[in-house]
């Protein structure tokens, strides 16, 4: 049985089997390879507990662990999530500083059962933007889980879609590339998401629909699933209702199958 931890209902220990009840309803065919996560509603949840923003993220990675767990029990092969955007050095620096140093003890305190979980860790984004110190244990945790073959779990942080579309091409006329050979399968190798399957579903929690310059090339095709409920509340069993939602879809890709 899928074990809770820290006392409270949105963070679970061991990664779920699947004959554990909350994968009771799962179409196992038809789950999405690549889940894209925009976890929002940190400040919401926060301001609604009385509480400070800052716990609000606090909260965040203990849903945050809860739901890479759960996606590992279903085996996907990739989960990214939006962890901090190009945007969100506007936020004031206090909370921003707060921000870097969750990541960092984040790192610290999970890399281990990650590691053992058979996760790839990945990052997505401008890192060189990050602080020296959290950049150094990004490099770590990449390389100690780079030749595990369990779920990539990608964590974009000072990331934008535009900005990697504009790295792309930087990259792409310093290296001399062919214009006439620039097609999608070499884009998609250029970008921080290369070697990973295209984005197949997007959540994005505390009601918003927007994609926020999050994934917009590997996006094309995705599915989108919104909620209202808050990040920090958001449980596996939200994550799993939104497998089943996807397990529903119509996916045609601009073709006329099913139609
Ligand atoms: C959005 O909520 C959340 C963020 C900008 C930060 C996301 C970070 C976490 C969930 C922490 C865990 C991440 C890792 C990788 C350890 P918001 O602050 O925009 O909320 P609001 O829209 O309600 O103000």
């Amino acid at each position: 049985m899928f074990k809770k931890i820290f006392g409270g209902a949105d963070a679970y220990k061991t990664v779920p089997q699947r004959d554990d009840p909350l994968f009771r309803e799962v179409d196992w065919q038809r789950l999405p390879r690549h889940v894209a996560v925009i976890m929002d509603g940190n400040g919401r949840w926060a301001k609604g507990q009385g509480l400070l923003r800052t716990a609000g993220h606090k909260a965040g990675v203990r849903t945050l662990k809860g739901i890479l767990s759960t996606a590992i029990g279903l085996g996907l092969e990739a989960l990214t999530v939006y962890a901090f955007s190009t945007e969100n050095w506007k936020r004031p620096h206090a909370e921003v500083d707060f921000l870097m140093n969750l990541f960092s003890e984040y790192l610290a305190r999970e890399l281990r059962e990650m590691h053992e979980d058979n996760v790839r860790i990945h990052f997505l984004g401008r890192i060189e933007g990050l602080p020296a110190s959290l950049q150094q244990q990004m490099a770590e945790a990449e390389e100690l889980m780079s030749g595990n073959t369990g779920i990539r779990f990608n964590v974009a942080a000072n990331y934008g879609g535009q900005d990697e579309l504009i790295r792309v091409m930087q990259r792409m006329v310093r290296e001399g590339v062919d214009p006439e050979a620039i097609d999608e399968e070499m884009v998609a190798g250029f970008l921080d998401t290369a070697g990973c399957p295209p984005v197949d579903l997007v959540i994005r929690t505390s009601g918003d629909q927007r994609l926020s310059n999050f994934l917009l090339w590997q996006s094309a095709y995705a599915e989108f699933y919104f909620t209202e409920t808050n990040w920090p509340d958001f449980r596996p069993e939200d994550f799993v209702q939104a497998m089943q939602d996807f397990a529903g879809r119509d996916r045609r890709f601009g073709g006329l199958e099913n139609k």
